[in-house]
């Protein structure tokens, strides 16, 4: 129901900071989630700002629509994924975009979503749910080879292959269907021994961006959102974890230079010229407060940097 979805926003006078929203502008949220910070955005844009939003989840598509009807004939919200933003919204266009990386609090909380290993539900973890392949096919699909490169690559689960090959040996026997079976397999191989995380937490991270290809929609996304800034428009990425902060790092990196590797070590001879895209408007990440952390735990891992394009 959209009037029970409810997420804090996080670093939102952060965000606020760094897009400086103002009358008439034109904002892009690619992640409009329960439209927390839309919503702000929207306000601090009035009466004539703009915002093209989108979710790859339905259910967050139609809270967002809920929450911004005050707002209305001031924005189009999509059900559909961030990397596709430069194909609905035109080049050169936005004064800013933000992405605010992860899983919402309502995908995290409901079972049925399939994303918790704390409650007991399907193993989905789908935000879009149109999507075929959702988590059970990939526990019950993939080879221990892959499953265990998942694990390690997206999770740096250390005891990926046994894990793996466990997962296998067991499915011959019975189907992975639920979050319960596959947090109880993982408790087995690695008991919990006083650890401060549950085991099963690098694993359910690990299917999770696999699942829903969060490493490559963003690498796309963060291409397509530099599309649609208009010169001296800002660009605002929230991350939860290290693996996607790497990417966006690496792409303000990239892109602020004045020179291109020609080959794969950057031995100055090999340096091409070539035009800056960006520039860092805070090339340290941004981490929430006391104030929030106190407020809302779930903000703790949450880092943003911001870029502006030249
Ligand atoms: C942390 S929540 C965003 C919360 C939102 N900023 C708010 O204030 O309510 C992340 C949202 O991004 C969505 N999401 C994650 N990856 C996406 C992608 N590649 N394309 C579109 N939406 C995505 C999730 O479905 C989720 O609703």
């Amino acid at each position: 129901m959209p009037h029970e979805f409810v997420h804090k926003p996080v670093l939102l006078a952060e965000v606020l900071a760094a897009l400086k929203p103002g009358t008439g502008g034109r904002y892009a949220d690619g992640t409009v989630g329960g439209a927390g910070h839309a919503a702000v955005i929207l306000g601090a844009s009035s009466p004539t700002g703009w915002l093209s939003g989108c979710d790859r989840d339905g259910v967050a598509v139609e809270a967002a629509q809920a929450r911004l009807a005050e707002f209305a004939g001031r924005f189009e919200i999509r059900r559909g994924n961030f990397s596709e933003l430069s194909e609905w919204v035109p080049a050169e266009s936005c004064d800013g975009v933000l992405l605010d990386l992860g899983v919402s609090s309502p995908q995290l909380d409901l079972a049925e979503r399939g994303f918790s290993f704390q409650q007991d539900g399907p193993l989905d973890m789908r935000m879009d749910k149109r999507q075929m392949l959702s988590a059970t096919e990939m526990v019950n699909g993939e080879s221990a080879e892959e499953l265990a490169r998942i694990f390690w690559t997206y999770g740096g689960e250390q005891d990926s292959r046994r894990m793996a090959r466990a997962i296998v040996h067991d499915r011959e026997g019975r189907r992975f269907t639920t979050t319960r079976q596959l947090a109880e397999l993982i408790e087995r191989i690695s008991p919990r021994h006083g650890k401060k995380s549950h085991p099963a937490t690098k694993v359910f991270q690990a299917l999770r961006i696999a699942v829903n290809d969060e490493i490559g929609s963003l690498e796309r996304g963060l291409v397509g959102a530099l599309k649609i800034l208009k010169p001296g428009g800002r660009l605002a990425v929230i991350t939860f974890h290290s693996l996607e902060d790497r990417v966006v790092k690496e792409f303000g990196r990239a892109r602020s230079r004045d020179y291109t590797f020609a080959g794969g070590v950057d031995v100055p001879e090999l340096r091409e010229p070539r035009t800056p895209e960006l520039k860092w408007v805070s090339r340290k990440a941004m981490t929430p407060g006391a104030a929030e952390l106190a407020g809302n735990p779930r903000s703790r891992s949450a880092q943003l940097r911001v870029m502006e394009k030249i």
